[in-house]
C-alpha cells in the first residue's frame, strides 16, 4: 500500500472516496467536513440532526455523492467523544476506514489529517498515526491460501489545505510506514506456522533484516554455546531436531560512547510443547508464536536501523524449539547457565527464563547497561491483568518508567507488577541454586525474577507480553492472530533514549 500526503481541498479530490470525520456531539460541522456538508445541501448536519449519524467512535457513514462533488463518495468516520481524543483514536479510524472502503470494494482513498484540526494534535503525530493505523489495519497473513484474494486496498493520500502543516505531515507519515511495515514484519513472523519459522527461519529474518538496514549480526550454533557454558539454553533445546540459534544484531548510532547502550532480548520459542511435561492441546495450540518476543526484537531492530538514533542497540535472541524428543531434558535434571548459576528444572514447560537466563548473561559479558526482555512467559500474566496490558517488572525505577511512558505514547500499555525481594524464596532448590519454578502464586513475579538472577549489573526491564501476543479478534489496528506488539513501543524508547 502507497501512502502520500499532497496538499489542496479535499473536495475537489479526484479519488473515488474521501476520508472526513466527526466528533461526537458536534451538530453543525466545521473544517473540511463541514465544506462538504455545505456542498452537499447539509445531507451531513441533516443527518445528525436526524440521530442517523453521531460520532461515535468506530461509527462509519457512506454517502454517494451523485455527481455533486468530484469524489463519488464520502466516508464519514466517528471520532467519538473530543475529551476522550488521542493518537490512538486516529490509528483507530483510520484502520477502521481503510478497511470499510475495502470490505466494500474502494481500493483507493483521500482522507484529511485526522485531529491537525480541532483535534489538537500536532501535524507529525497525526500524519505517523494515520499511516501506522491504514498500514496495520490493511494487515492480512494469506500467503498460504491459494484461492485468488479480492483486491487489496493500495492507495491513501493524506490531503491537507494549509500548506504550512504538509511538511511535518509527510515527516510524520514516513515515520508511520517505517513503524508499521516492522510491526508488520513482527505479525507474519508470529503468524508463521512453527513447520515455517524455525530458529533458522529466524535467524534467516535477522539476516535480511540486518543486509537491509547495514547491521551486524552474529549467529551462534550449539558449539559456541557450549563453549560459552549456555547450558540453560542447550538443556531446553536437546529435546528438538532443530539446531538452535542464538542471534545477536547490532547497530552503531554512537560509535564514539560505547557506554551509550541498550540490549533488546527477546524470547524465541519457535514452538513451546512443553517438553516432557507436554502441554494439553488446547494450551499448545497457539504455540508457534511463543517467538513473538523474539520477533518484537528483531523487527524493532528494522525500524531503528531505519530512522537511526544516536544510541547503540544489541538485538539478542535465544532461539530454539522446546520438544519432547527422546534426548529431552527431565524434569529434576540440574543445568548450569552462562554465569555460572546452576538450575533444577522443576518444570521443561518454564523454558522462556531458562533461555533468557543464557541471554542475559550474554548480555552481561558483552558491556550492555540497560537491558529490555520481551517474553511470552507465562499465562499467569493474564490471571493478574487480562489482555488489555503488558505486565512489566524491573530493578530500576526510573528505567522502567521510561518504558511504561514509551509504551503509553505509542498506545501499548504496559502495567508495573512488583518485584519485591521476598518472592525470591519461592524458588529456592534442595541441590541447586535455584529452580525454574516458583509455585502456584505470584507465577509471572517469579517468572520475572528468576530471568533477573542472571543479570549481575545491568539496568533491567522484563515485559511478559503472553496476553497480548495474539488477538482472537479483529479491531482498530489489531487484527486477529498476531498483534506485533511491542514492536512500537521498544522503538521509541530506543528513539527517547538516544536523543
Ligand atoms: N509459553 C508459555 C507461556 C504462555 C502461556 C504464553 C499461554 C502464551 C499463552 C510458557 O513457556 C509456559 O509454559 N509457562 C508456564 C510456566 C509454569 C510451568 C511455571 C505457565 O505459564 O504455565
Ligand atoms: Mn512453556
Ligand atoms: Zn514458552
Amino acid at each position: 500500500m502507497k501512502i502520500d500526503v499532497m496538499p489542496g481541498d479535499i473536495t475537489k479530490s479526484d479519488s473515488d472516496a474521501i476520508i472526513i470525520n466527526l466528533f461526537e456531539g458536534v451538530t453543525s460541522p466545521s473544517g473540511a467536513t463541514g465544506a462538504v456538508d455545505k456542498l452537499l445541501s447539509n445531507a451531513i448536519s441533516l443527518l445528525i440532526s436526524d440521530g442517523e449519524i453521531k460520532g461515535k467512535a468506530g461509527e462509519m457513514t457512506l454517502l454517494h455523492t451523485m455527481g455533486r462533488i468530484t469524489p463519488k463518495r464520502v466516508l464519514i468516520a466517528g471520532l467519538g467523544k473530543q475529551t476522550d481524543f488521542s493518537t490512538e483514536r486516529i490509528r483507530s479510524v483510520a484502520a477502521d476506514s481503510v478497511r470499510y472502503l475495502e470490505n466494500i470494494g474502494v481500493t483507493e482513498a483521500t482522507t484529511i489529517a485526522h485531529g491537525a484540526g480541532i483535534g489538537a494534535q500536532t501535524a507529525i503525530d497525526s500524519g505517523r498515526a494515520i499511516s501506522e493505523g491504514a498500514l496495520l489495519g490493511l494487515y492480512k497473513f494469506n500467503k498460504y491460501k491459494s484461492a485468488e484474494q479480492k483486491a487489496d486496498f493500495n492507495r491513501l493520500t493524506i490531503m491537507e489545505s494549509s500548506d504550512d502543516k504538509i511538511r511535518e505531515l509527510r515527516k510524520g507519515a514516513n515515520e508511520g510506514v517505517i513503524l508499521a511495515e516492522s510491526v508488520n514484519m513482527c505479525r507474519d513472523m508470529c503468524n508463521e506456522p512453527a513447520n515455517g519459522m524455525t530458529p533458522s527461519d529466524m535467524a534467516e529474518v535477522a539476516l535480511k533484516v540486518a543486509k537491509a538496514q547495514n547491521l551486524n549480526l552474529k549467529v551462534l550454533e550449539r558449539p559456541q554455546m557450549k563453549e560459552l557454558g549456555m547450558g540453560a539454553l542447550l538443556g531446553v533445546a536437546q529435546g528438538s531436531h532443530e539446531p538452535p540459534k542464538f542471534i545477536i544484531m547490532s547497530y552503531e548510532g554512537d560509535p564514539d560512547n560505547q557506554k551509550n547502550n541498550i540490549g533488546l532480548l527477546g524470547k524465541g520459542i519457535t514452538f513451546d510443547s512443553g517438553g516432557l511435561d507436554i502441554k494439553s492441546a488446547a494450551g499448545m495450540s497457539t504455540m508457534k508464536s511463543d517467538m513473538s518476543g523474539g520477533a518484537s526484537v528483531i523487527s524493532a531492530m528494522n525500524a531503528i536501523g531505519n530512522l537511526k538514533p544516536k544510541i547503540n542497540v544489541t538485538a539478542i535472541v535465544p532461539a530454539t524449539e522446546n520438544m519432547p524428543g527422546g534426548g529431552a531434558q527431565r524434569p529434576g535434571d540440574v543445568v548450569k547457565a552462562m554465569n555460572g548459576k546452576t538450575i533444577e528444572i522443576d518444570n521443561t514447560d518454564a523454558e522462556g527464563r531458562l533461555v533468557l537466563a543464557d541471554a542475559v548473561a550474554y548480555a552481561n559479558s558483552i558491556g550492555l547497561n540497560r537491558i529490555i526482555d520481551v517474553a511470552t512467559l507465562t499465562g499467569a500474566i493474564s490471571i493478574a491483568l487480562g489482555n488489555q496490558c503488558i505486565g512489566a517488572f524491573g530493578n530500576d525505577q526510573e528505567f522502567t518508567n521510561h518504558v511504561i511512558e514509551s509504551g503509553n505514547s505509542v498506545g501499548e500499555r504496559i502495567w508495573e507488577l512488583p518485584t519485591f525481594k521476598e518472592y525470591e524464596g519461592q524458588y529456592s532448590s534442595d541441590i541447586a541454586d535455584i529452580k525454574n519454578t516458583g509455585g502456584r502464586g505470584a507465577g509471572s513475579i517469579t517468572g520475572a525474577l528468576i530471568i533477573n538472577e542472571f543479570n549481575a549489573s545491568a539496568s533491567w526491564v522484563h515485559l511478559d507480553i503472553a496476553a497480548m501476543a495474539r488477538t482472537s479478534k479483529t479491531s482498530g489496528v489489531n487484527i486477529k492472530g498476531a498483534t506485533g506488539i511491542p514492536v512500537r513501543t521498544l522503538v521509541k524508547l530506543v528513539q527517547n533514549l538516544g536523543s
